[in-house]
């Protein structure tokens, strides 16, 4: 017998109090109808079409999209290592063109640097600006404490699971004390029980620091377990397909994978990502190796 699922935009009177909550915070990051179209030897690219949309604070954003529709080109743009062809970006009402330590990065690659170790790591961006030695070295070991790595302050990253790499670069990004933490793929790397664990990481810190997320993501399982709201791109070009309201209660665990409202919103994503697809799964990967992100990196610390 087939399970009946509930309508994916049905809210109990409680997540429906949440997202009033939330829709009456400042707007932290306001996406205004931004286009990017790259020239290539075979013509023009639009990577990206009329991209709108506003992130909240302390919200948790996801966005979705088959492989190719444009997330690392919006991800970049919003980070200011690449210019808009059409729109703009602002950041709490203030337009963005540079990369800043207000936007941290977080990539699928792991971009430690492999000569320091981890407190360096993480002290690198807050000794880039300005702060003592010692000052740096306590806040950097607050973070690491903070990701559950206060063991291996003096590890190199050679020596740290991928997973505790991801929580490196976490650490290290959000000492900076970024107004918003753009994530690109960031578990795409790990094993599936990491990435799992990864995940509840991530929501405890969340919970735990003043953060806004903006996540990027092709995994449903994950955008539906992390998000408030799902931004749902659509390829070729890359627009928005629609936007979701999760309509999950706060905190989250595992169990709500099977939460019946889990379900219709995961085939909700499955039938728009999926319906068109087949056709045009332009993997990006080789041709915009991960090295190129830990040059990125460097610009943004
Ligand atoms: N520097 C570039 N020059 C030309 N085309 C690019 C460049 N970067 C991305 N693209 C194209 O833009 C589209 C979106 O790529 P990307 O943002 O990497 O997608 P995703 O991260 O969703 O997989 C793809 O068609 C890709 O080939
Ligand atoms: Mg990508």
């Amino acid at each position: 017998m087939p399970i009946e699922l509930p309508d994916y935009r049905d809210k109990s009177p409680e997540v429906a109090l949440r997202f009033e909550r939330i829709n009456h915070r400042p707007v932290v990051l306001h996406v205004d109808r931004v286009g990017k179209t790259f020239a290539s030897r075979h013509g023009p690219v639009e990577a990206l079409r009329d991209i709108t949309f506003q992130v909240r604070h302390r919200e948790f954003v996801c966005i979705i999209g088959k492989s190719g529709c444009g997330k690392s080109t919006l991800v970049r743009i919003l980070a200011g290592l690449e210019s808009t062809s059409n729109g703009r970006v602002l950041l709490n009402g203030r337009q963005a063109h540079e990369p800043g330590p207000d936007r941290g990065m977080v990539f699928q690659g792991y971009t430690l640097f492999p000569w320091l170790t981890v407190k360096k790591n993480v002290m690198f961006g807050l000794r880039c600006r300005g702060k003592f030695p010692a000052e740096a070295e306590r806040d950097a070991m607050e973070w690491i404490e903070m990701v559950g790595l206060t063991p291996f302050a003096n590890a190199y990253p050679r020596q740290l699971s991928g997973g505790m790499k991801q929580r490196v670069a976490i650490a290290r990004a959000l000492a900076n004390q970024p107004q918003i933490l753009l994530m690109d793929e960031p578990f795409g790397a790990l094993d599936a029980q990491t990435r799992a664990k990864m995940q509840s990481y991530l929501l405890d810190i969340w919970q735990n620091v003043e953060v806004t997320i903006l996540f990027i993501t092709h995994d449903l399982d994950e955008a539906v377990f992390l998000a408030d709201r799902i931004v749902v791109l659509d390829a070729n070009p890359g627009r928005i397909e629609e936007i979701i309201e999760v309509p999950l209660p706060r905190l989250r665990d595992e169990t709500i994978f099977l939460d019946p409202r889990f379900l219709a919103v995961k085939k909700r994503l499955e039938d728009i990502i999926y319906q068109t697809s087949q056709e045009n799964s332009g993997d990006t990967e080789e041709r915009f190796p991960i090295k190129r992100e830990e040059r990125l990196v460097r610009d943004i610390l």
